[in-house]
């Protein structure tokens, strides 16, 4: 049987997103039934790129399912810093372990990687493009919070152009019903053009802010995000656009009591950190489920539970 990789959310229909969430309910409900699902299989972590949550959620995840881990955390100490090549890179490790999650700051690099390979490969991160296994966490927490993933007005706010954790969430609610998208941001770092064609090619409602004032009473979901200063090319304008948003109790005082703020983090000032004891923030709740989630999507691609065909 051919291998299934999860480079882009898209490779992944919505029926079997929502079969990897149940997956995940029934991690939560009954761990030890998990323990030992992935005795004797080895993740190779592989993280070219800085990461702290999406690195030690997939290495937790797998040690949770009874498998261990490789890989490294800085690329530095590999041979890449010999100028071996990631194709190369893959091809080695696939002679080790049996699956790969990767990250890289080049977008693109883990298709590359996926294709270099006969073992599932699964992006954690490529550059400002895509991130869906932080889009896995974050579709968790809305269902586990809201009770569903349908009829939902979102407000996602900060760097909207750099972003890759808005652009793999945008990609995977278009695709459920009655999502209404309000995109916040200042004017430099606005929603991809190409992005905002998309949602109008299938009919999606949409509109832009630059005030998060004015967008807070309506929302269900705030999805607050940092200004990604590693994706600037001049220190001045990230100066410049850094604190553009910053979420505070006297902000949040015009929400809805039953919105809920999420963030992917790392954040830098956009949430007060006074805003942490509001009921409302689930943006900590929003790392654990990412480890769950990362449990269930393990356990899909490596065939042991549900059902990930080629
Ligand atoms: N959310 C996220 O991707 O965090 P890390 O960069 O710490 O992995």
């Amino acid at each position: 049987m051919a291998k299934r990789d999860l480079i882009d959310i898209t490779d992944l229909t919505v029926e079997e997103i929502n079969e990897m969430l149940n997956l995940a309910d029934d991690i939560v409900l009954n761990p030890d039934k998990y323990h030992e699902k992935c005795k004797y299989k080895k993740l190779a972590s592989l993280f070219f790129e800085p990461s702290t949550r999406t690195r030690l959620s997939f290495e937790t995840a797998m040690l949770d399912l009874g498998g261990s881990v490789i890989g490294f955390s800085d690329a530095n100490s590999t041979s890449v810093s010999k100028g071996e090549t990631v194709s190369d890179t893959i091809r080695v490790i696939e002679q080790y372990a049996d699956i790969i999650a990767m990250r890289h700051p080049k977008e693109g690099a883990a298709l590359v990687g996926a294709n270099a390979c006969d073992i599932p490969v699964i992006n954690a991160g490529d550059g400002g493009h895509l991130h869906p296994t932080q889009t896995l966490a974050d579709l968790f927490t809305i269902r586990r919070n809201k009770g569903r993933l349908e009829n939902i007005t979102i407000g996602l706010c900060g760097d909207l152009k750099f972003g890759r954790t808005v652009h793999s969430l945008i990609a995977a609610l278009v695709r459920y019903t009655g999502i209404h998208f309000v995109l916040i941001s200042p004017d430099e770092l606005k929603l991809p053009g190409y992005m905002k064609a998309e949602l109008d090619e299938v009919g999606a409602q949409w509109e832009e802010t630059a005030s998060l004032e004015h967008a807070l009473p309506k929302l269900d979901v705030l999805y607050m995000t940092r200004v990604q200063k590693e994706r600037f090319f001049n220190e001045e304008d990230y100066l410049r656009l850094k604190d553009t948003y910053i979420l505070d109790l006297e902000k949040l005082a015009a929400a809805k009591d039953d919105m809920i703020i999420m963030h992917p983090l790392p954040r830098v000032n956009e949430i007060a950190i006074e805003v942490d004891n509001d009921p409302r923030a689930k943006y900590f709740e929003q790392v654990g489920n990412g480890k769950t989630v990362r449990m269930a999507l393990l356990l899909m691609l490596l065939g042991v539970e549900g059902g990930l065909y080629a």
